[in-house]
């Protein structure tokens, strides 16, 4: 299979990288010329643990190229994939298709012969159909078929989540598209993942459902915590009492500091507008925001109290500023709620992040970035542990306590023990849903 892939982000980059492992001949565009010229260095434009290497093997092998040419990319192509963003629309909290319809309308120029436009973003219900309608204004006598593959692999496990993938789902309306669909994932199918076969509106409903059940399981665990707190439970204990119910699951079952990263965010709230569009609310999904937003903004007040009441003038060294481990992505990060907040409000900030700087500098201004976490711990007021790397979760506690002016942490992840955060010589510490000590109110 010859295939083009429109975008080259972390959704487009690690598909075009494992479709080439597949054995297909890949095309990767992107309008971002910086990427195409990474990418054609041999370097990889974000952090994904081992693409790189899949990247490198598939480039080797011929099957895998990168241009800024879509035209040159669609010609001859069985399959043309747009993995372009769709981020939030300004003011409505709708999907934002700008990016996808442009990519259509140059696809529709670009086509030369039967080819299947899969659309791989994450889209309303309804953008397959207007994504055929714009290929065909573009280029009334294009041979084509649109299909739907909405994508589901997690930043930080994307290899192995698009190798290994739960289910493939594929939304087609001819025959013909699917058997070219069906060419495509073959590897898959013949090691049996389940590839769902279904039309175009549900396998976009499909996407958007996913994400928003998963968001609500999140926070729903995270508003169980704020009541533990109160009834003087251990939500580690309640979560793992819940999630051995094989009903339940004991997936995205942590209390935190409240969802965020690419997706998430801005998908609940996509569904909250499809809902309202279409007179059918989807007020489960739209308290979700709101509660999430509340968990957000708890955090800070959690590092405030941790500080006495105040953080004007302390010294807070923050552990972990992207959304979650293994991925430098900074969208819709926690991070970026609660460090503004204790920026704003007096504090000295001290960011250590594995790999959160390149993104994180332009976003979190005011704060200074450090690489040892024991250095940075030098004469620090409170230690806030936001993401957990697992650089973070193994830290000799004592040697931080030492460290500290005030050795007072905010274990916002629930990583570390309470027993073992005071055995270590803190004299204070506050979690998610469990007790902690040393602080007032
Ligand atoms: N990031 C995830 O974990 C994830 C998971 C599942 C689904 N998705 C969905 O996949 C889609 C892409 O997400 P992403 O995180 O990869 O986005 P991204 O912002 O990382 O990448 C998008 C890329 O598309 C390029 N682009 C935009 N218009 C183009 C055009 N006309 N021609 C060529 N290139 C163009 C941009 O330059 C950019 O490099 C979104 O709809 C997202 O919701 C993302």
């Amino acid at each position: 299979m010859k295939i083009a892939m429109i975008g080259t982000g972390y959704v487009g980059l690690v598909s075009g990288v494992c479709f080439s492992d597949f054995g297909h001949e890949v095309v990767c565009v992107d309008k971002d010329p910086r990427k195409i010229e990474m990418l054609r260095r041999g370097e990889v434009p974000i952090y994904e643990p081992g693409l790189d290497m899949v990247m490198a093997r598939n480039v080797a092998a011929g099957r895998l190229t990168f241009t800024g040419d879509l035209a040159a990319a669609v010609d001859g192509a069985d399959a043309v994939f747009i993995a372009v963003g769709t981020p939030t629309r300004r003011g409505d909290g709708h999907a934002d298709l700008t990016y996808v319809m442009a990519a259509a309308g140059e696809i529709g120029r670009a086509l030369t012969g039967y080819a299947v436009v899969v659309t791989k973003s994450t889209v309303p219900v309804g953008t397959n159909r207007q994504v055929a309608a714009a290929v065909r204004a573009a280029n009334p006598a294009a041979e084509f078929d649109v299909a739907s593959n909405p994508e589901f692999l997690r930043e930080g496990a994307a290899i192995d989540d698009f190798m290994r993938p739960d289910r493939v789902v594929v939304g087609v309306e001819s025959e013909r598209a699917k058997a070219v669909m069906a060419d495509i994932y073959r590897p898959l199918f013949l090691r049996e993942f389940p590839v769902v076969y279904t039309d175009l509106e549900s396998a976009e409903m499909i996407k958007y459902a996913a994400n928003a059940f998963l968001a609500t399981k999140i926070t729903f665990i995270n508003e169980m915590a704020m009541l533990c707190e109160k009834v003087g439970a251990d939500i580690k204990a309640v979560s793992r009492g819940m999630g051995l119910d094989g009903r339940i699951g004991n997936k995205f079952l942590h209390a935190g500091p409240g969802y965020g990263g690419s997706c998430f965010p801005k998908d609940t709230q996509a569904l909250a507008r499809i809902g309202q569009e279409h007179a059918a609310p989807c007020a489960i999904t739209e308290t979700v925001i709101a509660v999430n937003d509340r968990v957000k903004r708890r955090m800070i007040d959690k590092v405030v109290d941790l500080c006495g009441g105040s953080v004007n003038g302390k010294t807070i060294l923050v552990l972990g500023v992207t959304f979650k481990p293994n991925t430098d992505d900074m969208r819709d990060a926690p991070s970026l709620t609660i460090v503004p907040a204790l920026v704003g409000g007096g504090a000295k900030v001290r960011v250590v992040d594995p790999q959160g700087r390149r993104e994180g500098e332009a976003l979190l201004p005011g704060v200074t970035w450090a690489d040892d976490p024991y250095a940075a711990a030098e004469g620090a007021d409170a230690l806030v542990i936001l993401t957990e790397w697992n650089e973070f979760r193994g830290l000799d506690l004592g040697q931080m306590a030492q460290r500290m002016a005030h050795p007072r942490m905010a274990d916002l992840r629930n990583i570390y023990p309470p027993e073992d955060v005071r055995e270590a010589g803190f004299v204070a510490h506050v979690a998610v849903g469990r007790p902690g000590f040393g602080v007032e109110g």
